[in-house]
C-alpha cells in the first residue's frame, strides 16, 4: 500500500479517471463561495423571526446599530422595492414565491425579518442579536398532523395534467373483486438534507453595474434571471458562478429568498458583501423534505398477480406555495398492475415551502409502496423476490407506451444471487446470529424518471493539447466532471487530465437547472457529438498534411491538429429530448426549467434499482444495525464507474438514514424545527454503515440518447428504506409503517 502514499504526478490520467477532481478535494484547493476572505469584503447576519404567522408591527435597530463596524440594518422598511422572483413550479425561479422583506409580512418561523451587514462576521452576528422585533401574530399551522390541517385535492388545486390523478384500468372495482387484498398506512416525516456546504452568497458589483454572485446552486442560470427580475436590470448584466457545489441534494436547485438582498447591500453599501447562512437558518430558510402520508391498497389474484393498487399520498406543502406531489410516478410503474388509481393530495402549512431533497418523492412513495407489497407477498406465502418478478411490467400501465430499457427483473436476479437470497428462511424470526441477534433480509426495488434536458457543449482544442469543455451542469460532488472529462478524453485520445471542463458558469454555456437525476444523460451526450464533430474536422483538415496520413483514424486529436498548422479547433453540438421543439432552448436561455422525461412520443423512460439488506437487531436492547447491503442498478450506460459506484453508495447511506435517523421535529407550540442543528438532527455515522456492495446491469439505453445513459443520482436511495423495514419485519415478525423505525417501535408491551 506504501506507493499509495506516495504522490502521484498530477496528470496522469489514471489518477484522473479515477475521479478528475478528488486530489483538490482532499487538499482543501477546492474554492467554494464561502471560501472568499477577501479584504473589503463585508459580512451580512440574518435576523429571524421569533412568529410562525403573522405581521412585523416594529423594528428597534439602535442597538444593533451601535455595534462597532455595523454598516446598515436592512429592513422591510428601509430595503427600498424590489420584484419577487416567482415560485420554480409556477412559471418563476424561486424555491417559493414569499420573498421576505418586501413587506412586513411573516410567513413562517425563522423567515427573515432584518438583515445585518458588517465590517466582521462578529460584528454582524452580534448586531443581528440586538435587532428588537415585536410582531402582530395569528393563528398557525404547524405542520401535516395539526389539527386544523386541511388536506386539498391536488388534481383540484393544480388542474394541469401532470399534477393530475394517475389512472390505468378501473382500480377500485378490481380491488372489490381481489381474492387477497392489503390496506395499510405509513408515515414519514419532514427532513433537512444538510448539505456539508452551507448556503452561501458573496455579491459584488461593478464600477458599470454588472453584478457577479458566486452562490453554490443547481441552477445558476435561474439565480441570473431571477436576480434579473428582482432588481430589474438585464439578465445580460448578471453573472452568476457555481463552479463547485459542496452537495445540492435539491436544496440548491432555485432562486433563494435572501440572494437579493445581498445583491441590494452590495449595491447599496458600494462593496462585495457576502452572507453564510447559519445552520440553523437552513432548517428554517431553504426547502426540505415535506412530510407526507401514504394510503396503500393491492388486490391480487389467486395466482399470485397483483391485479389493483391505489396509492393515495397526502404531502405538506406551504401556505402560499403549491409544491405538487408526484410520488406515484413511480408506483405506477414498479410493475404491471393493469388498474392503478393515483391520487395525492397537498396540505397547507406554516412554514417555508418545502421542496426537492433527492429522490424528493420517489423514496417516500416506494417506501409505503414497496412495504405494501412486501405485506402482500407475506399474505400469499410467497417469496418477495420472487413474488416481484412475477409481477414485472411489459409495458407502461399507464401510458401504455414501451419502456425504453427496463431491467429491473435483472437488477433483481442479479442482486439475490450475489447476495445470496436462496439461504433465507421464509419464516419472520426465523434467522438468528451466535450472539442471539435476529437476523432479516429484506428486497425492495426502486425506480426513478430518466430525464433529458436541453444543452449546447462546446469543446476547444489547443495546440498545446489543452481541452476545453463548456456544457451546462453543475458539479456538486455527484462526479459530472469525471464522467465529462472521461468522454471528451476517450473520443479525442486526450489525457484525462488535460481536459479542462466549466461548469456553472452562465457566461461560458446556459446553464440547465442540475436536478432530476438528468445531468449525465442531458451534459454527456451534446459533449460526446461535439468531440466527435472536432475529430471529424481535424480528420478531413489533416488529410492533406505532411505528417499525418489519409487514414487517420488512430491519430490523437492533438496530433492531427498540430499536423494541421492551425492554433485551435473547436466544435459545438444543441442537443434536446425526444420530442423537445427548438422553442425549448429558449426556456433554457431564459433560466427555467426545460428537462422532459420520464414520457416520450415514443416511450417512457425510467432507472430501476434493487436493494438487498441485512438487518441485525440485539434482543434486549433492540438496536437495529445494518450490517450489509448490496444494490443492483439499471441505470443504463455507466459513464463512470468511480463515481457511479460512489452515488449509489451515497444513496444506500442516505436510506439508512431516512429508516433509521433522519427526522425535524416540528415545534407545534411556536413553529418551526426544534431539532435545527447537526448534533440533534440525527444522521449515520460511519459506524453505523457497514459493507454496501454496488453493482450494474450496465446494458445502454440507446432509445434514450446516443450514450445510453440512464440517470442514477436518486434512484440510487429509491427502496433502501422499505427494503430495511421489510428486513426488519422478517427478523421480527413485526411490521413499522412509520419512519423513521425507533427501537421503541420493536420493545414487547
Ligand atoms: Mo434533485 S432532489 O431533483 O436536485
Amino acid at each position: 500500500m506504501a506507493t499509495h502514499l506516495k504522490t502521484a504526478p498530477r496528470n496522469t490520467p489514471r489518477a484522473g479517471a479515477e475521479r478528475v477532481d478528488a486530489r483538490d478535494k482532499v487538499r482543501g484547493a477546492t474554492r467554494y463561495a464561502a471560501d472568499d476572505a477577501r479584504a473589503g469584503l463585508l459580512h451580512a447576519a440574518l435576523v429571524p423571526s421569533r412568529i410562525a404567522r403573522g405581521t412585523v408591527t416594529g423594528i428597534d435597530t439602535a442597538a444593533a446599530q451601535r455595534v462597532r463596524g455595523v454598516r446598515q440594518v436592512f429592513t422591510h422598511e428601509n430595503v427600498g422595492a424590489f420584484d419577487t422572483g416567482g415560485f420554480l413550479m409556477g412559471g418563476g425561479f424561486g424555491f417559493q414565491s414569499f420573498y421576505p422583506l418586501r413587506s412586513p409580512q411573516v410567513a413562517y418561523r425563522g423567515q427573515t425579518v432584518a438583515m445585518v451587514v458588517a465590517e466582521t462576521l462578529e460584528a454582524a452576528r452580534e448586531a443581528a442579536a440586538l435587532v428588537q422585533v415585536t410582531y402582530a401574530a395569528v393563528p398557525f399551522v404547524a405542520g401535516i398532523d395539526a389539527p386544523d390541517a386541511q388536506p386539498q385535492a391536488q388534481s383540484a388545486l393544480l388542474p394541469q395534467p401532470m399534477f393530475a390523478d394517475r389512472r390505468a384500468g378501473d382500480a377500485e372495482a378490481a380491488l372489490q373483486g381481489a381474492a387477497f387484498t392489503v390496506d395499510a398506512a405509513y408515515e414519514l416525516p419532514t427532513q433537512h438534507q444538510n448539505p456539508m456546504e452551507i448556503i452561501a452568497t458573496v455579491a459584488e458589483w461593478s464600477a458599470d453595474g454588472v453584478l457577479t454572485v458566486r452562490e453554490p446552486t443547481q441552477n445558476a442560470e435561474g439565480v441570473r434571471h431571477g436576480l434579473a427580475k428582482q432588481l430589474g436590470i438585464e439578465p445580460a448584466r448578471v453573472r452568476v458562478l457555481s463552479p463547485t457545489v459542496g452537495g445540492g441534494f435539491g436544496q440548491k436547485n432555485s432562486l433563494q429568498s435572501h440572494t437579493a438582498l445581498v445583491a441590494m447591500a452590495a449595491r447599496a453599501l458600494g462593496q462585495p458583501v457576502k452572507l453564510v447562512l447559519s445552520r440553523s437558518q437552513l432548517f428554517h430558510n431553504a426547502s426540505f423534505r415535506p412530510a407526507s402520508r401514504h394510503h396503500v391498497r393491492l388486490g391480487a389474484d389467486r395466482n399470485g398477480k397483483l391485479t389493483a393498487a391505489i396509492h393515495e399520498i397526502d404531502q405538506q406543502t406551504s401556505r402560499h406555495d403549491l409544491f405538487p406531489s408526484s410520488g406515484t410516478e413511480i408506483t405506477s410503474r414498479l410493475y404491471g398492475i393493469g388498474n392503478f388509481l393515483g391520487r395525492e393530495r397537498l396540505v397547507r402549512t406554516d412554514v417555508q415551502t418545502p421542496g426537492y431533497m433527492r429522490a424528493p418523492f420517489e423514496h417516500p412513495a416506494a417506501f409505503a409502496f414497496e412495504s405494501a407489497v412486501d405485506e402482500m407477498a407475506c399474505v400469499l406465502g410467497r417469496d418477495p423476490v420472487a413474488f416481484r418478478l412475477a409481477n414485472d411490467a411489459a409495458a407502461d400501465p399507464i401510458s401504455g407506451k414501451p419502456f425504453s430499457s427496463r431491467h429491473l427483473a435483472e437488477c433483481l436476479v442479479k442482486g439475490s444471487t450475489a447476495f445470496g437470497w436462496a439461504r433465507r428462511t421464509m419464516a419472520p424470526r426465523s434467522m438468528r446470529a451466535a450472539d442471539g441477534s435476529l437476523i432479516g433480509w429484506g428486497v425492495a426495488a426502486g425506480a426513478y424518471k430518466a430525464a433529458i434536458a436541453p444543452a449546447v457543449a462546446k469543446v476547444r482544442l489547443d495546440a498545446n493539447g489543452t481541452v476545453r469543455v463548456a456544457v451546462g451542469g453543475h458539479e456538486m460532488g455527484q462526479g459530472i466532471r469525471t464522467a465529462i472529462a472521461l468522454t471528451v478524453a476517450r473520443t479525442l485520445g486526450a489525457p484525462v487530465a488535460a481536459v479542462e471542463i466549466v461548469l456553472g458558469d452562465t457566461t461560458a454555456a446556459p446553464q440547465h437547472l442540475t436536478a432530476g437525476s438528468w445531468g449525465t444523460a442531458t451534459a454527456l451526450p451534446p459533449v460526446q457529438e461535439a468531440a466527435q464533430r472536432l475529430m471529424e474536422d481535424l480528420r478531413q483538415n489533416a488529410g492533406g498534411q505532411a505528417g499525418v496520413q489519409a487514414d487517420a483514424n488512430g491519430a490523437t486529436a492533438v496530433a492531427l491538429l498540430r499536423a494541421s498548422g492551425r492554433p485551435f479547433a473547436e466544435a459545438e453540438s444543441r442537443m434536446r429530448a425526444p420530442g423537445q421543439p427548438e422553442q425549448v432552448f429558449g426556456r433554457l436561455t431564459g433560466g427555467l426549467p426545460a428537462a422532459a422525461g420520464p414520457v416520450y412520443p415514443d416511450f417512457v423512460a425510467f432507472s430501476f434499482i434493487a436493494h438487498f439488506v441485512e438487518v441485525r437487531i440485539e434482543p434486549t436492547t433492540r438496536r437495529i444495525r445494518v450490517p450489509r447491503v448490496l444494490s443492483v442498478a439499471d441505470c443504463g450506460t455507466v459513464a463512470s464507474l468511480r463515481t457511479a459506484r460512489s452515488q449509489v453508495e451515497g444513496g444506500v447511506v442516505w436510506g439508512i438514514g431516512a429508516a433509521l435517523r433522519e427526522a425535524s421535529e416540528v415545534d407545534p407550540r411556536y413553529g418551526g424545527f426544534l431539532n435545527a442543528d447537526l448534533a440533534e438532527y440525527v444522521l449515520p455515522v460511519a459506524a453505523d454503515i457497514g459493507r454496501i456492495d454496488v453493482d450494474f446491469v450496465g446494458k445502454p439505453d440507446t432509445r434514450l440518447n446516443a450514450m445510453g445513459v440512464k440517470g442514477l443520482g436518486e434512484v440510487a436511495m429509491v427502496g433502501v428504506a422499505p427494503a430495511i423495514v421489510n428486513a426488519v419485519f422478517h427478523a421480527t415478525g413485526k411490521r413499522l409503517r412509520r419512519l423513521p423505525l425507533r427501537l421503541e417501535d420493536l420493545l414487547e408491551s
